[in-house]
C-alpha cells in the first residue's frame, strides 16, 4: 500500500491509461451508441467530437492545472488556491456529484456482472427476442441479485483502491487498458465481417442533420462532459498525480483520443451488427443488454463474442469505478485524515447504501418518485444537468477570472520549459466558450 504522500504516477504512460481508464466507462460503450443511435447517427457524432475538441480538451487541461498545481485532493486543491474563503464550496459540490453519480453507475455497473456470468454460461443462447426483454426486465427489476452484483463490483473497485496510487490504480490500469483495447479491435473485426456491415458503417458514419434537434446538440455536449469525466473532480484528482514534468495538454489529447477511438469503436462493433440482424439502433438504454443479446444469438459463435463484450464493458465500467471512488478517498485521506483503508472501505459502504436505492428504483420501488422521475433517473438527471456543469462551470470561473492568468501559463508549460502555442487560444475557452457552453447546458436544463 502506498503512502498518498508520496503521491503519484510513476510514468506519463501509466497516468494516460489510468484517466483513460477513467474516461472510458460505461458511458462510452453503453450510453453513447445508444445516443448516437437515437439522434441521427454521424451527425451527432461529428458535433460530439467539435465539443470534445473544442471544449473537452481545454476543460480538461483546466482541471490537471487545478490538481497538479495544489498536489492535493478537489477540497484541498480549492483550499489552497483560493484567494478569498468560498472556493473550496466547487470541491465540496464535486464530491456531491460523485457520491450521486457512483451510485447509479455502480447499478449498471452490476448489470455487466451478470452479463458475463449469463454470457460465459451460455444462459442466453437460443432465447427468442422476447425472453431476452423479459430476462432483462425481470433481472433488473429484483432485488437480491442486482444488488449482489452492485456490492461486488464496489468491492473490486475498493480493492483496487486500497492498494494505492501506484500499486492499485496505475498497475491496474496498464494491464486493463491494453485487454480492453485488444477485446476492442477483436469485436471490431467480427462485427465488420457480418453480412450488411455496410449499412450499419453508413448510420454511424453518414451524418444525417435532419434527425439532429437542439436537444440533441445538447445531449452531444452533456455527453462529451460525461465520457471524459468532466466537472466532478476527477482529472482534478488524477491531475495532481501526474509528474511535474509531464506536459499536460499531450496528456489531456491522449485520454481524448482514447475516450473518443473507443466510443466511436463501440460503435462500429454495435451499428454493423445491429443493422446485420435488423434491429432497431434507437433501442435506447436497454441496446447493449437487450438487442445485443439478440445479435450475439444470430451470430456464428456468438456465445463466444458476448462473453467478450461483457468482459470489455465490465472491464470499462471498472476503471471509472475506480476513478470516481478515488476523488472521495482521495479527500478523506488528505482532508479527514483517514487511513487509505479505512477510507476505501467507509466510502464503498456509504455508496452501496445510497445505490442500493437506485437499484431497486428498477423494481420494488419504481414508484417513489422525485419530480416525475425514479430515483436511479432522478441521480442522473440532477448529476447531468445540474450539478456537473454548474461544478465545471465554477471552475471555469474561478481558474479563468479569479486566478492569475501567469500561474496557469507556468503551470500548462511546466515552469516555461515546455512552448505552448496554443496557449492564447486555451485562456480564451476557459474564460469565454466554456462558461457561456456551461451557462447554456444549465439553462436549456431550467427551462426544458
Ligand atoms: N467517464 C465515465 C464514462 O464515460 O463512463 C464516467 C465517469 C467516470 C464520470 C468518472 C465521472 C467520473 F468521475
Amino acid at each position: 500500500m502506498d503512502n498518498n504522500k508520496s503521491r503519484g504516477f510513476t510514468s506519463n504512460i501509466g497516468a494516460i491509461l489510468a484517466a483513460a481508464g477513467g474516461a472510458v466507462g460505461l458511458g462510452n460503450i453503453w450510453r453513447y451508441p445508444y445516443m448516437l443511435g437515437q439522434n441521427g447517427g454521424g451527425a451527432f457524432l461529428i458535433v460530439n467530437l467539435f465539443f470534445v475538441l473544442a471544449i473537452g480538451i481545454p476543460l480538461m487541461m483546466t482541471e490537471f492545472v487545478i490538481g497538479r498545481r495544489t498536489q492535493s485532493n478537489v477540497v484541498g486543491a480549492y483550499k489552497k488556491l483560493e484567494r478569498k474563503k468560498g472556493w473550496a464550496t466547487i470541491g465540496y459540490f464535486s464530491i456531491l456529484a460523485v457520491v450521486l453519480i457512483y451510485a447509479f453507475y455502480s447499478v449498471v455497473a452490476g448489470w455487466t456482472l451478470n452479463y458475463i456470468v449469463l454470457s460465459c454460461t451460455n444462459s442466453l443462447s437460443g432465447l427468442t427476442p422476447n425472453e431476452i426483454a423479459d430476462a432483462f426486465a425481470s433481472f433488473t427489476a429484483g432485488s437480491f441479485w442486482p444488488l449482489l452484483y452492485q456490492f461486488c463490483f464496489l468491492m473490486l473497485t475498493a480493492l483496487v483502491i486500497s492498494f494505492g496510487v501506484q500499486k492499485g490504480i496505475e498497475k491496474i490500469s496498464k494491464i486493463l487498458m491494453p485487454v480492453l483495447f485488444v477485446l476492442l479491435l477483436l469485436m471490431v473485426v467480427r462485427s465488420l465481417t457480418l453480412p450488411g456491415a455496410k449499412e450499419g458503417l453508413q448510420f454511424l458514419f453518414k451524418p444525417d442533420f435532419s434527425k439532429l434537434t437542439g436537444a440533441g446538440v445538447l445531449g452531444a455536449l452533456g455527453q462529451s462532459f460525461f465520457s471524459l469525466s468532466l466537472g466532478m473532480g476527477a482529472m482534478v484528482t488524477y491531475g495532481s498525480y501526474i509528474r511535474k514534468e509531464d506536459s499536460l495538454f499531450k496528456t489531456s489529447l491522449w485520454i481524448s483520443v482514447c475516450d473518443l477511438m473507443v466510443a466511436i469503436l463501440a460503435g462500429v462493433v454495435i451499428f454493423p451488427a445491429v443493422f446485420s440482424f435488423g434491429m432497431d439502433p434507437a433501442g435506447g438504454p436497454q441496446l447493449v443488454y437487450v438487442v445485443l443479446p439478440n445479435v450475439f444469438n444470430n451470430m456464428p459463435m456468438g456465445g463466444l463474442f458476448a462473453a467478450v463484450f461483457f468482459l470489455l464493458l465490465g472491464i470499462a465500467a471498472l476503471t471509472s469505478t475506480i476513478s470516481l471512488q478515488e476523488i472521495i478517498v482521495a479527500f478523506s485521506v488528505e482532508e479527514l485524515h483517514w487511513t487509505r483503508r479505512k477510507s476505501s472501505i467507509i466510502s464503498m459502504i456509504s455508496i452501496f447504501v445510497i445505490g442500493i436505492f437506485c437499484t431497486l428504483s428498477f423494481g420494488p420501488i419504481r414508484h417513489w418518485t422525485l419530480f416525475n422521475r425514479t430515483i436511479f433517473d432522478f441521480f442522473d438527471l440532477v448529476t447531468a444537468s445540474y450539478l456537473v456543469p454548474i461544478g465545471a462551470l465554477a471552475t471555469t470561473i474561478f481558474l479563468g477570472w479569479f486566478y492569475p492568468k501567469v500561474e496557469v501559463k507556468d503551470e500548462i508549460t511546466n515552469g516555461g520549459a515546455l512552448k505552448c502555442r496554443f496557449f492564447e487560444l486555451y485562456y480564451f475557452i476557459l474564460r469565454i466558450v466554456a462558461p457561456i457552453a456551461l451557462i447554456i447546458i444549465i439553462v436549456s436544463g431550467i427551462v426544458g
